[in-house]
């Protein structure tokens, strides 16, 4: 299918995945990215774009569990997959995830702009290891850029949010 735009001819194609656990359908233009899906088309505008080069890490998201540059990611890739955003990453929306209790606990937070990014990133690192210590943190983190904070509260910020789920499966 294709409609006109801007006296050009646009190609449409039906995607259907998940997004933050909700089933989503629709028709998207083929050359768009999965970034401009989710913010323009979803509403969804936690995700942020910085570089849109794949540089700044920004517009990380999670797509079957791992952290992708959404601005480096088509649309239709994540045809049936499923996408996490900053919006879906507390499986109580009522509730703060350790991450983003962290940043603000240890003062992670300037402008603001990267950190869902970095937040996105975290998640998946903690996930893949609950226990990486700084070094790991720093690591997993290297992809996403801060102009504002020096980094060192954001570490703090990761720490804390290790030691919080750690917690919580000690406790399951
Ligand atoms: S906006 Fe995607 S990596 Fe910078
Ligand atoms: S808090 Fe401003 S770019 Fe990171």
């Amino acid at each position: 299918m294709a409609i006109k735009k801007n006296n050009n001819f646009i190609k449409l194609a039906a995607l259907r995945c998940r997004v933050n656990g909700r089933a989503v359908q629709k028709m998207v233009e083929t050359g768009k990215r999965l970034l401009d899906f989710l913010r323009s088309d979803l509403r969804l505008t936690g995700t942020k774009e910085g570089c849109g080069d794949g540089e700044c890490g920004a517009c990380t998201v999670l797509l079957d569990g791992r952290p992708v540059n959404a601005c480096m990611v088509m649309a239709l890739q994540a045809a049936g997959r499923s996408v996490v955003t900053i919006e879906g990453i507390s499986p109580d929306p009522r509730i703060l995830h350790p991450l983003q209790q962290g940043f603000i606990d240890q003062g992670g937070v300037q402008c603001g702009f990267c950190i869902p990014g970095m937040i996105m990133s975290c998640a998946a690192l903690l996930e893949k290891n609950p226990q990486a210590d700084l070094e790991a943190i720093k690591a997993g983190m290297s992809g996403n850029l801060c102009r504002c904070t020096g980094y060192e509260k954001i570490f703090r910020a990761v720490e804390q949010a290790r030691r919080e789920l750690e917690l919580k499966n000690a406790q399951r």
